[in-house]
C-alpha cells in the first residue's frame, strides 16, 4: 500500500510510520510526505530518503486554492492512502471529496470528545480523568468522520498539556500503524469502516 503523509509539526507520528515501514513484512510504504509549512517533521522524510513537498498555506489567497495545489501535488504520487498526522489545517471539501475515504486522520482525543485543534488542552481544562487517541476517516467536518480506531489514555495528576500529549502520542502511533496495516491487508475497508 502506498501512503502519503501530511504534517505541520514535529512529525513524530510520521517517524513512527517510517520506522514501521522499514520492516519488510509491513505491507505499506510511505511514498511522499507533504506539509503546509516548513515543518520540522520534513527532516524525517529526508532521513529516510522519502520525497517531500510543501504547499505553504501563507502563499495562497484562499483555503480552496491551497487545497487544490496540495491535492495536485498528492496526485503526482498516486498514493493508495493519505494520512493526516499532525496536519493543522482543515481540508477544503473538494480535497476531502477527491481523496476520501482513502484519507485518515489521527487525533489526540477519544472522539467525539474534544474535536478540533486544541484537543489535549481542552481535556486538561475539562479536568477529565481520561482522554484518548483516535483514528478517523476524514470527512468535510472537524474531526467528525467515522472512527476506525480509538483507545483511552489516562490523565494523571499534575499533567499539563505537554505531558498528556506525550502520553497520547505513542498510543496514536500504535493505532495509526495498525490502521494502515489493516487497510493494506484488506482487513479494514474504509468504504465501510
Ligand atoms: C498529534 O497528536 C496529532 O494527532 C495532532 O498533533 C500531533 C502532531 O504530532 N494533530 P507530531 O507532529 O506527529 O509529532
Amino acid at each position: 500500500l502506498s501512503v502519503a503523509v501530511l504534517i505541520s509539526g514535529t512529525g513524530s507520528n510520521l517517524r513512527a510510520l517510517l520506522e514501521a515501514a522499514e520492516d519488510p513484512d509491513y505491507p505499506a510504504r510511505v511514498v511522499v510526505v507533504g506539509a503546509d509549512r516548513e515543518a520540522d517533521g520534513l527532516a524525517h522524510a529526508e532521513d529516510f530518503g522519502i520525497p517531500s513537498f510543501t504547499v505553504p498555506y501563507a502563499h495562497y489567497a484562499t483555503r480552496e486554492e491551497w487545497g487544490a495545489e496540495l491535492s495536485a501535488q498528492l496526485a503526482v504520487w498516486q498514493p493508495d492512502l493519505v494520512v493526516l498526522s499532525g496536519l493543522m489545517r482543515l481540508l477544503p471539501r473538494e480535497v476531502v471529496d477527491e481523496w476520501a475515504p482513502n484519507l485518515v486522520n489521527t487525533h489526540p482525543a477519544y472522539l467525539p470528545e474534544f474535536p478540533g485543534a486544541h484537543a489535549v488542552r481542552d481535556a486538561i481544562e475539562a479536568g477529565v480523568p481520561q482522554t484518548g487517541a483516535s483514528v478517523i476517516v476524514v470527512d468535510a467536518g472537524v474531526d467528525s468522520g467515522p472512527i476506525v480506531a480509538q483507545e483511552r489514555v489516562p490523565v494523571l495528576d499534575g499533567d499539563d498539556e505537554h505531558s498528556l500529549h506525550e502520553r497520547i502520542k505513542p498510543v496514536e502511533r500504535r493505532l495509526l500503524i495498525d490502521v494502515v496495516r489493516r487497510v493494506a491487508t484488506g482487513d479494514l475497508d474504509l468504504t465501510s469502516p
